[in-house]
């Protein structure tokens, strides 16, 4: 049975933030023991943006890495990899890049938001308007089920998925697909066929999405179909092309959104962010500092924690208890603000403190985290070069 394979990349940025542990990394974690899940460093999507400054990039990667093995991610359970050192990827995106209509790329939004928002940057490349298919190859070449992505990244999946369905109607009709899929469906056995041939009918009728589903999983558990065999039965029961790539879908995180230091969205160029490796002195220091209800000038003025970050921070980082603590002993003024941060600066510490100890084999050995990557590449290559030989094969360069 195929596998539900789970995808995503992160840009190589430096140490993370907590930000990032909360919206992204602790759902990867909660997703590798779920799905076989491919994480990669997306380091040519940082030179889309950045290829003026291609230095800074080798030493996020490893600072990112390491902020993975910190915040839990498992070698041993998922396949970590440097989008460069698997240069198939390269190979896929030139590959689509050949039948993808420019307007497709150039109605991606964040075309448009990041050039307006990057104004300090020439965005007028090529690489540019290219990245959200180079994102579809890195996605499409594991032949991905879910992608785990924030909001703004939908759009990139839907992309994909039109990429993926167009790649398959241009070069997924082989010769004689029809009688070739006959042939096929007599392995599924007498009853299976009959009832795959009914599910088709249904889809291709009546546009019966459920049939197609029922049929996609008949095919998923068939134990008597091969791979080539499952493709084009998936192709025949969905249109008349064999499946070559498939459609993966977005995987929308519950983002519990931790804002900055000042309530502003966490990031590192806001200057309001918490490294997630930060040491306890700054981190302490920087939470007893932070802005409250602008109303508590005085110990004795009552607060509303509506309008305050701390308490967006409690949400968070505190229980139910402490909340209603909090709230209540602002409101009626019970407790001053620095004893109402106490709690979260604890409730962060000790967060961190985890973090600290998974990360410091690696920072005594760095050679650790390098070996893990080198063996996550070859995982991540083989895989995708199995994927490239059915696309060079569909496309017709298969000779030699
Ligand atoms: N574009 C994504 C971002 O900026 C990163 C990324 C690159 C990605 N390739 C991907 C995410 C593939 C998911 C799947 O955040
Ligand atoms: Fe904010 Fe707490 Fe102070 Fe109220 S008591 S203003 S919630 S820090």
């Amino acid at each position: 049975m195929s596998p539900e394979r789970v995808v995503s990349g992160m840009r190589p940025t430096g140490a993370l933030h907590l930000g990032h542990y909360h919206g992204a990394l602790k759902n990867w974690v909660r997703l590798q023991s779920e799905y076989p899940c491919h994480f990669f460093v997306a380091d040519w999507h940082a030179l889309t943006t950045h290829y003026d400054s291609p230095e800074v990039i080798e030493a996020s990667v490893w600072e990112m890495v390491i902020d993975w093995l910190a915040a839990g991610i498992d070698p041993k359970q998922s396949v970590l990899f440097i989008q460069s050192r698997v240069p198939e990827h390269a190979e896929l995106h030139l590959l689509l890049s050949m039948g993808t209509p420019l307007g497709w790329l150039e109605r991606v939004p964040t075309y448009k938001d990041q050039q307006e928002k990057l104004a300090d940057r020439d965005l007028a490349t090529y690489g540019f308007l290219g990245y959200p298919l180079l994102q579809s190859a890195d996605i499409l070449m594991y032949r991905a089920s879910w992608v785990p992505v924030g909001e703004d990244q939908v759009p990139h999946i839907e992309l994909t998925r039109e990429v993926a369905r167009r790649f398959n109607h241009l070069y997924g009709r082989e010769a004689g697909f029809e009688a070739k899929a006959r042939e096929s469906v007599k392995k599924l056995g007498g009853k299976g066929g009959k009832l795959y041939l009914e599910l088709r009918t249904r889809f291709q009728e009546q546009g019966d999405e459920a049939a197609a589903q029922q049929g996609r999983e008949l095919l998923a558990g068939a134990a008597s179909l091969g791979q080539a065999d499952r493709e084009r039965l998936v192709g025949f029961l969905e249109g008349s092309s064999r499946r070559i790539l498939s459609e993966p879908q977005a995987l929308l995180t519950e983002a519990s959104r931790l804002p900055g230091l000042d309530g502003q969205k966490m990031s590192k160029s806001y200057g309001n962010a918490l490294a997630m490796r930060d040491d306890p002195a700054s981190v302490t220091k920087k939470i007893r500092t932070m802005p409250t209800d602008p109303a508590r000038v005085r110990r004795t003025d009552p607060g509303e924690p509506e309008r305050c970050p701390v308490w967006q921070l409690h949400q968070v980082y505190s229980g139910e208890a402490t909340r209603e603590w909090a709230a209540s002993g602002c409101r009626s003024a019970g407790i001053g603000c620095l004893e109402c941060k106490q709690p979260v600066i604890d409730a962060v510490l000790s967060e961190q403190a985890v973090f600290h100890e998974r990360a410091q084999p690696y920072l005594d050995d760095p050679a650790l985290v390098r070996a893990i990557m080198a063996d996550g590449c070859d995982k991540a290559r083989a895989l995708a070069q199995e994927t490239m030989r059915d696309v060079r094969e569909a496309m017709g360069l298969a000779y030699r």
